[in-house]
């Protein structure tokens, strides 16, 4: 591993964010592997909703439908009425289809591979590298908007977004460890959400400081830069 990787790793055992698909029975931290369902359903809430909202919802679906099965089984209309708040109801239409589609095709078990988790209803090269990095312990790449933010300050990547995806990618891959990298993915996240801020980072506190190209040349807040719309 890295320094990179390490140093993030490090800081994240310290000071990531509690968040329910986190924790459980047992503490899933630290390289243990947690629930594909939980991982998957998280995922999808957090797809276009702030963690904040979502994680209200994500203790209620829970509670109601504990295990995929429970949540195929479902009334669809009570399915969406439970998203009710949340938006973007395609999603709840996919989560529905998509539990569907494990129960009855994948006797209840979720795919473990990026082809077998994109051919699923409602998830896309995001959402499959998410569920296989943090469920299934794979170093697939996982870039959202948090990443991107991260990985153009630490390399000061003056290419405009969306141009910028490919380059984004490959720096990410390269970040990437072979152990421990779901925990790696959400490290990233957690520093784009508390540290690495779109507007004053708190660069004091970040465990790149000492590498980050965009604090070298003081001005983080430049990145990412955007194409003009
Ligand atoms: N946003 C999307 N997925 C996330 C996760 N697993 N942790 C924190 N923020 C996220």
């Amino acid at each position: 591993m890295d320094h990179f990787s390490y140093d993030l790793l490090t800081w994240y055992d310290r000071h990531h964010r509690d968040l329910p698909w986190r924790t459980g029975p047992g503490d899933r931290l630290k390289g243990e592997r947690a629930d594909p369902y939980h991982v998957w359903l998280s995922e999808i809430m957090l797809q276009q909703t702030t963690v904040q909202a979502v994680k209200a919802y994500y203790e209620k679906f829970l509670a109601r439908w504990p295990r995929v099965e429970d949540l195929a089984a479902a009334e669809t209309d009570e399915v969406m009425a439970a998203w009710a708040g949340l938006g973007y109801y395609a999603r709840a239409r996919n989560l529905k289809k998509c539990a569907e589609t494990i129960a009855r095709e994948h006797g209840g078990v979720f795919p473990d591979t990026l082809e077998g988790l994109k051919a699923l209803p409602g998830i896309g090269d995001y959402t499959a590298a998410a569920i296989a990095a943090i469920a299934f312990d794979r170093p697939e790449t996982v870039v959202d908007g948090n990443v991107e933010r991260v990985v153009t300050r630490l390399f000061a990547i003056e290419t405009p977004l969306p141009a910028a995806k490919p380059e984004i990618r490959s720096w990410t891959a390269k970040l990437t460890p072979r152990e421990r990298p779901g925990d790696f993915a959400q490290a990233m996240m957690d520093l784009g959400a508390t540290i690495c801020t779109p507007k004053r980072p708190a660069c004091a506190l970040c465990p790149f400081r000492a590498h980050c190209l965009a604090l070298a040349n003081d001005d983080p807040e430049r990145f990412p830069l955007k194409m003009p719309k």
